[in-house]
């Protein structure tokens, strides 16, 4: 089974609108050629809008860094799968560990949100990574299976396909500590065997796994080459046009 390398940029809450158009306006001419990656960028949700109008004519696509779980109502200060749509989203970023670990985001809310998310048709990118403690305490599947058996409750198999997931040892996030190639495969591997289990082979072998945490221009091309990495969710290297655009001619 052949999957398609998807290569996302998560932006955090970084770039103004100038410098965020400035930089998509040269991904979109630099990357243009590129078909056989899938690509996108993760803005600011303020600056979504904006930034999918003038990828509109490209072949990079636009992701939220996060969504509420309901429609709509007295939710002050959230925003819904239905706004993301209307305003050209296609990806949302989920459970990432800076909305885990700051934001006190919980495995149910996870599940919330993916649910939310499959529900209205978007596609959701669903972060997972165990802290450094954990993985030195040697829990670090345990930690995972939890993350990953929780995220997906109740998502039917038909959806379970649609989904990506990011494997982000939160000891490698914004630290310039890459994990090794072998240890993502390591748990890329048990990732795919959680899903295997849960819904077959054909599904786990068709669910795209992205790596993230510190990936760059230098060490891109050798985790990508690994056969259970599907991608790489960017933080630090994709908010300048030569190290993304490097990582993701790297995937070719
Ligand atoms: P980083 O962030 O590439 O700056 O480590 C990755 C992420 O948090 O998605």
């Amino acid at each position: 089974m052949s999957r398609r390398i998807f290569i996302a940029g998560n932006w955090k809450m970084n770039l103004l609108l100038v410098e965020a158009l400035e930089l998509v306006g040269k991904l979109k001419e630099q990357l243009r050629d590129v078909k056989a990656v899938d690509i996108a960028v993760c803005p600011s949700s303020v600056y979504v809008q904006q930034v999918a109008k003038s990828l509109s004519d490209s072949n990079i696509g636009v992701g939220a860094q996060n969504v509420y779980y309901r429609e709509k109502g007295a939710f002050t200060g959230e925003v819904s799968t239905g706004m993301l749509i209307d305003v050209g989203v296609k990806y949302v970023i989920l459970g990432h560990s800076e909305r885990r670990h700051i934001l006190n985001e919980t495995n149910e809310d996870v599940n919330l949100k993916t649910q939310a998310v499959l529900a209205s048709g978007l596609t959701p990118i669903v972060c997972v990574g165990e802290l450094l403690a954990e993985r030195e305490a040697g829990t670090t599947e345990l930690v995972i299976k939890s993350q990953i058996e929780s995220a997906f409750v109740n998502v039917a198999a038909a959806d379970m396909k649609k989904c990506v997931i990011a494997y982000e040892p939160v000891w490698a996030i914004g630290t310039g500590k890459v994990a090794t190639p072998d240890q993502a495969e390591e748990v890329h591997l048990f990732i795919r065997n959680l899903i295997e289990k849960k819904y077959g082979k054909d599904i786990a072998e068709s669910v795209r796994i992205q790596y993230g945490g510190s990936v760059n221009d230098e060490n891109a091309k050798e985790i990508l080459a690994k056969p259970n990495v599907d991608g790489a969710l960017v933080g630090g290297a994709s908010l300048k046009v030569e190290p993304f655009v490097k990582i993701v001619k790297s995937a070719l």
